[in-house]
């Protein structure tokens, strides 16, 4: 049998962001966090990359319809997140503090119950061009 594949798809999109521990002081919560903690928050271009793993479809030849799984990221990601602000707009953020780590999270669940079993996910999110993160590890 083949050895298994990896499709990757690049998204993007723009949202604003404060990190605030509510359990802190301000004064704990600013220097722990410095700049991402602005209280009038501020912006992250993040740059998104899904990550699909499996077996090559006989029959088609594709391991996923790159069409159907950017429509899936377009409607449960971008159409979510993008120009948004995470912890006002994005119900998950209401009790979870929006860190990279935390948001490739929530990316993961939402696609996750979208993309057919059989198919290995994992997501790899940039907030800046040198810091990014990846989940599941
Ligand atoms: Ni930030």
């Amino acid at each position: 049998m083949s050895k298994k594949i990896t499709i990757v798809r690049s998204e993007h999109f723009n949202a604003a962001h404060r990190l605030f521990n509510k359990n802190w002081s301000n004064e704990k919560n600013e220097a722990f966090y410095g700049k991402c903690n602005n209280p009038n928050y501020h912006g992250h271009n993040y740059d998104l990359e899904v990550m699909i793993t499996g077996y090559i479809n006989k029959e088609s030849g594709f391991l996923i319809d790159m069409k159907l799984l950017s429509n899936v990221i377009k409607d449960e990601i971008i159409d979510y997140m993008d120009h948004k602000n995470l912890n006002l707009d994005v119900p998950e953020f209401s009790s979870l503090i929006p860190t990279a780590e935390n948001i490739a999270q929530v990316i993961y669940n939402r696609l996750r119950s979208k993309i057919q079993d059989e198919f290995e996910l994992k997501v790899k999110l940039y907030e800046t061009s040198r810091n990014f993160v990846i989940y599941p590890s």
